[in-house]
């Protein structure tokens, strides 16, 4: 049996009709089309699929939307309120912190959530925090460095 409910994403308001065991996951990209916030694992492993809630990261392949409701959710395609790329979607493209992008939405996610709770968090501080995304192909010294305002060496750009 379908419950009607309303969520609050990015910044709208969304009245849907849910099964009580879709993900949060399901609605945003099956109902909604927010295909910014990938399915990796669908288990809770790869941290492809965080989205704020509330400003803190959290995996919507493992929260049920009728948990999302009364709650604000930021997906990737809502970081940026300005129709500019985040200073933080900015600063991975500019540092080359990520290729073929997979993982970036959940990593930026959560950037953004370590940030927004510490603007300077140190470096052990991002690795551990971000141990829960992810990454096949680009690696993680770059995420790192751009969670720290680290500048990428000339000659160094992807
Ligand atoms: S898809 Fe949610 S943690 Fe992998
Ligand atoms: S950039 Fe490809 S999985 Fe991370």
């Amino acid at each position: 049996m379908k419950t009607a409910i309303e969520l609050r994403i990015n910044g709208e308001n969304y009245e849907l009709l849910v099964s009580p065991n879709n993900t949060l996951l399901e609605v945003l990209r099956e109902k909604l089309g927010l295909m910014g916030t990938k399915r990796g694992c669908d288990l809770g492993a790869c941290g492809a699929c965080t989205v704020l809630l509330d400003g803190e990261a959290v995996l919507s392949c493992l929260l049920l939307a009728l948990d999302a409701v009364g709650r604000e959710v930021t997906t990737i395609e809502g970081l940026s309120e300005t129709g500019e790329l985040h200073p933080l979607q900015q600063a991975f493209v500019d540092q080359g912190a990520l290729q073929c992008g997979f993982c970036t939405p959940g990593m930026i996610l959560t950037a953004q959530a370590i940030l927004l709770e510490d603007p300077r968090p140190t470096e052990a501080t991002i690795k551990k925090k971000m141990s829960g995304n992810l990454c096949r192909c680009t690696g993680y010294k770059k995420v790192v460095d751009v969670m720290r305002g680290v500048p990428t060496p000339a000659g160094k750009e992807a």
